[in-house]
């Protein structure tokens, strides 16, 4: 399956932001490997895109299986030879499936569950993902994060998701620092607030307008900002 396109990942590709980003990047040229913990779903999200006459495949990640993200790095190694693109936009926000939202509350069972998966899962597919990167001297790497996990804006409620995306932030910055000089630029997104399952109806933006600043940072110039955090293409505070 070689190509000379270029070579995308993205996690938690079966629905919501990481569909959208799917097809915006397959649309832009890339070859899209659409991720997804359950198999099936993500079968027929990549059949739907596909349908789209987009360069769509899906393959099964869990991003809190170590298993899963060795068996993805060694099938784009064998198919492909390479990676250009990873999207870490997998998540979940689980802090009020305990009736509270409150710190006061918080489940340390329920902060562990959500670090497993928005922060040890971004961790477990770049560190399996980086040497696709590493061989070729050239990666785009996307931490889809959120405004929740802004210190300069830190408020009540959520506690782990907000402690789970300031600590995405934080391994954006810890990797953009170790690659430093080489080709391979590291950042941070807020998507804003995305009609989504996890979004909900009422959120004002759609999938598409959420997915812009994903894109763009996945298809930056050589040269492009690394280490930094944006919302609508700009940067803003940690
Ligand atoms: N929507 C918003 O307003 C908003 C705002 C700021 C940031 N974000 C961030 O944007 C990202 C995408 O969110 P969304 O709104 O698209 O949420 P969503 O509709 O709930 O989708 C979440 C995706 O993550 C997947 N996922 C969860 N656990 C996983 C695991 N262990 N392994 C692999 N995939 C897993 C889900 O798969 P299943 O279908 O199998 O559950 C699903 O595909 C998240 O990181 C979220 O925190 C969203």
């Amino acid at each position: 399956m070689n190509t000379t396109k270029k070579v995308a990942v993205v996690t938690g590709g079966n629905r919501g932001l990481g569909f959208e980003a799917s097809r915006q990047l397959a649309k832009q040229g890339y070859q899209v490997i659409l991720t997804s913990r359950d198999e099936a779903k993500g079968k027929s999200a990549g059949i739907k895109l596909k349908n789209e006459g987009l360069d769509v495949i899906s393959q099964p990640l869990d991003v809190t299986s170590d298993e899963t993200c060795q068996k993805l790095a060694k099938f784009i190694d064998n198919e492909f030879g390479k990676l250009d693109v990873l999207v870490n936009n997998a998540g979940v926000y689980i802090d009020s499936q305990t009736g509270s939202n409150s710190i006061f509350d918080a489940k340390v069972d329920t902060l562990k569950q959500t670090l497993e998966t928005n922060v040890y899962g971004v961790l477990r597919v770049t560190q399996a993902l980086l040497p696709l990167m590493k061989k070729q001297n050239y990666g785009r790497i996307v931490n889809v994060s959120s405004g929740m996990g802004q210190l300069t804006d830190m408020r009540g409620g959520s506690p782990g998701y907000r402690i789970s995306k300031t600590s995405v932030n934080a391994l954006t910055r810890i990797f953009a620092s170790e690659l430093q000089g080489t080709n391979i630029l590291v950042n941070s997104v807020c998507p804003g607030w995305v009609q989504t399952d996890m979004g909900g109806e009422n959120a004002p933006r759609t999938p598409e307008q959420g997915v812009d600043t994903i894109v763009w940072l996945a298809t930056l110039g050589d040269g492009g900002a690394t280490g930094g955090f944006f919302r609508d293409r700009q940067p803003i505070e940690w």
